[in-house]
């Protein structure tokens, strides 16, 4: 890659190639919980752009440019009142459509009033995230991702601050072969049942590469498939002549992967070189115990900051003396704290001129022409893939996330169709 296309797709703000891909799209602006009926307007800032999000006086969301139309001033310290946000300078008042409704220091409130008009995005909120879209004309619809149509209880929102461009961390969950390393964690066989050994033994082939480390050389390919919305991302690891192990997981445009296991890593940028990765646990079939699910995240990267509590700082916690026999990459805290080492250990953003990628960076390869197409699909005055406007084509049996032992005969793509015309292809907590 040369420096050029490596900031084409690094840089967000407004104006810039991949700046207008992202303003296409639904992003997550903000968690729910960050925005508690009657609570404080929000600084928020997206895409490069520094901005406030509030309630109306009916408890919708909005979200405005952050220095009022009058003379500047900063709406974060505004008052909720009337109905909307009134600035503290000169108490213009405005509403979450960006409308002046009062001016109060003019004649009549403001005869030219309706001329301002403040910018505003339109939010939508569900599932604990309030969505904002930067774009122009007509919002496309809220995809109906399955984790938006389960009720409130069953999803888990998360979200970690993240010193590094979104594409990095993005990359990191296309990046699905690091799990080997990274991620590894020694079992203690002995402490096991012989069950529970079995269960290890069917899953990754043999107990000595789950006890050694990684998988044996030469093991596992790792894939691509080109879909509409992004890529289908698949391992295959040969376990013996007759079965295979399989992990499959979906990259979808902009910034989302979905994993294996109910979790959705979505990475929004807040400049180019800062941005949130929003943790996403959902179940379809039960409402999730969300004090366990959302206290395992907040006990690494707290409310209400999200910073994580190891970080560069103090070497993300890194512990030699568990790298011999207990964890690979000597940090013990939670997958995401792992991936932010790594992710942030690339620098701001990643000079990707100076990378040597192999096979097992198809995926990563493949999402980054997906992407590329994408941003000429705007410079070229189109929708990009994945900007829905049919509620028709408003559901994706496509997106796969699963693993599991297959056939070595079957070929994984035909494994993994078969599981999408029985609707079995996005394995969530309760079904895996
Ligand atoms: S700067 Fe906000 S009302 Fe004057
Ligand atoms: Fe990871």
């Amino acid at each position: 890659m040369d420096q050029g296309e490596n900031e084409v797709l690094t840089r967000t703000d407004r104006g810039t190639p991949c700046g207008e891909l992202m303003r296409r799209y639904w992003q997550p602006a903000a968690l729910s919980e960050e925005l508690p009926a009657g609570g404080p307007p929000l600084p928020v800032r997206l895409l490069g752009e520094d901005l406030v999000m509030f309630r109306d006086g009916r408890g919708r969301p909005g979200l405005l440019g952050v220095h009022c139309s009058h003379r500047g001033a900063d709406l974060s310290y505004g008052r909720l009142e009337d109905g909307g946000l009134r600035c503290i300078y000169h108490g213009w008042l405005y509403d979450i459509e960006g409308r002046c409704l009062d001016q109060p220091g003019e004649p009549g409130g403001g005869e030219h009033r309706d001329a301002i008009r403040q910018p505003a995005y339109p939010c939508r909120e569900k599932s604990g995230v309030i969505f904002a879209y930067m774009g122009p004309g007509e919002p496309p619809l809220l995809p109906h991702y399955d984790w938006l149509t389960v009720p409130d209880d069953h999803v888990a929102p998360a979200k970690l601050f993240s010193e590094c461009n979104y594409l990095q961390g993005n990359e990191g969950n296309i990046d699905i072969f690091h799990n080997n390393y990274l991620h590894f964690m020694k079992r203690d066989l002995s402490a096991m049942s012989e069950t529970e050994v079995q269960g290890i033994r069917d899953r990754f082939g043999d107990v000595e590469r789950v006890s050694g480390r990684g998988p044996s050389p030469g093991t596992e390919r790792t894939h691509a498939q080109l879909l509409d919305l992004g890529i289908r991302i698949c391992k295959v690891r040969r376990m013996d002549a007759e079965r295979s192990y399989i992990r499959a997981a979906t990259f979808v445009l902009p910034s989302m992967t979905v994993i294996p296991g109910g979790s959705i890593n979505w990475h929004v940028p807040i400049d180019d070189t800062h941005h949130w990765k929003y943790i996403i646990t959902f179940s379809r079939e039960k409402a999730l115990d969300k004090e366990t699910a959302t206290m395992r995240a907040s006990e690494w990267a707290p409310a209400p900051d999200y910073r994580p509590l190891v970080g560069k700082a103090n070497r993300y916690g890194q512990d030699r003396s568990l790298m011999q026999d207990q964890v690979y990459c000597g940090i013990d805290y939670p997958n995401p704290i792992q991936d932010l080492c790594v992710v942030e250990g690339a620098g701001r953003v990643q000079d990707r001129t100076n990378e040597h990628l192999v096979e097992s960076d198809v995926p990563v390869v493949a999402s980054r022409k997906v992407l590329m197409k994408a941003i000429r699909d705007v410079q070229e005055g189109i929708d990009p893939p994945h900007v829905i406007r049919d509620p028709e084509a408003n559901r994706f049996p496509q997106i796969v996330a699963t693993f599991g032992v297959i056939p070595s005969a079957t070929p994984w793509q035909d494994h993994l169709e078969q599981l999408v015309s029985e609707g079995q292809g996005w394995q969530t907590l309760a079904t895996r």
